[in-house]
């Protein structure tokens, strides 16, 4: 074990799997005939998926500048999150530490994982308070602290995100599905300096791809291994694989959806802000915003009747709902539906 092995993090029987290997997909062949996985011969997607997702993983290392032994690819993060707790965690043994509020997803598959989830509150400005971190760091064992940063559904970025990485004994996940929208520096040029970090990415959002589920994990080679070790073999599917290499060929498409959503974002702003039912709207960085109303259930009753579907975070954040930015149209019915609150 090297001096910065996370080895004795991993949950014993992780440590002593088999690992499923597809024969093909670990060799090279020039014109095979394939009859070794029972595939029919007819169709245009009759083969299973490239398990190791190579020329995916490929195109990610060029176009992020890291290696493909770094890279985790997930049937979106969701996966990803799950896939993580799996391999550190001891279930009814062991921990995760979350922010409160944060992601839902990373609690929902601890507790189906049988561990326990500790909540860090936000403070007021949905900020870490670091005297809090550091007494639950140690009042507790904890195994993976899920770090959002932009938090969904608060929409601030985290400020010092490497104080957390710095000062928590356990594998640390920063959580990076709305960073395209940010100012704040990505994680990503710090796994190699810790290898307790594992930074997450997707293409759900500023990608505009959450149909295809594909999310990516970059970390240690020796995280992502174990990550691959109990991912299921064809966790992401060939069309997902093919249509993610061809965004990444063509990601001036993105950038270009990226400028329009934050300049929708700004102009969808200054017109909140002349609605009298809205009591406060919280700064974003995110493709979303949070916004307190002075009476929250009419509002989203009054939506709802409207088929303008939004998030309500009330009681767990009162009187708030959670909206992202549609299209000018969308932005317009949901404006036209507010101002006549
Ligand atoms: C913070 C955060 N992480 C992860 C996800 C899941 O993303 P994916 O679609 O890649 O599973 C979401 C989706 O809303 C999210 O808000």
């Amino acid at each position: 074990m090297t001096k910065n092995s996370n080895k004795n993090l991993v949950r014993k029987n992780i440590l002593g799997l088999q690992p499923y290997i597809s024969f093909r997909d670990n060799n090279e062949f020039n014109s095979p005939v394939l009859l070794d996985a029972n595939e029919s011969p007819f169709g245009k997607f009759n083969r299973y998926p490239d398990s190791t997702q190579k020329k995916l993983k490929e195109k990610l290392s060029q176009f992020k500048n890291i290696p493909p032994n770094q890279i985790a690819v997930g049937n979106g993060s969701d996966e990803l999150i799950d896939l993580i707790i799996k391999v550190f965690c001891e279930p009814k043994v062991d921990s995760i530490l979350m922010m409160n509020p944060s992601f839902a997803m990373y609690g929902f598959y601890a507790s189906i994982n049988e561990n326990n989830v500790i909540k860090l509150d936000l403070d007021n400005n949905f900020e870490i308070n670091k005297k809090d971190f550091l007494k639950v760091t140690k009042d507790f064992k904890l195994k993976v602290f899920f770090l959002c940063s932009p938090n969904n559904p608060t929409g601030n970025s985290i400020e010092e995100i490497e104080f957390y990485i710095q000062n928590f004994n356990g594998i640390i996940v920063v959580d990076e599905a709305y960073i395209e929208f940010s100012q704040q520096n990505s994680c990503l040029d710090l796994i190699d300096k810790y290898p307790n970090l594992i930074v997450l990415q997707t293409f759900s959002k500023a990608w505009g791809k959450a149909g295809a589920r594909v999310g990516i994990a970059y970390a240690s080679e020796e995280i992502i291994q174990l990550i691959n070790l109990v991912k299921a073999p064809y966790n992401v599917n060939s069309l997902s694989q093919e249509l993610i290499i061809d965004c990444l060929e063509n990601a001036d498409e993105c950038n270009e959806n990226i400028k329009n959503i934050l300049a929708e974002r700004e102009w969808l702003e200054k017109e909140l802000k002349t609605i009298s039912c809205i009591q406060k709207i919280f700064p974003t960085d995110a493709n979303f915003f949070l916004i307190e109303f002075n009476d929250v259930e009419k509002v989203y009753t009054e939506l709802l009747k409207n088929e303008i579907l939004t998030s309500k975070r009330t009681p767990s954040i009162s009187n708030c709902i959670r909206l992202n930015v549609g299209s000018r149209k969308e932005n317009e019915q949901l404006l036209n539906i507010l101002q006549n609150i």
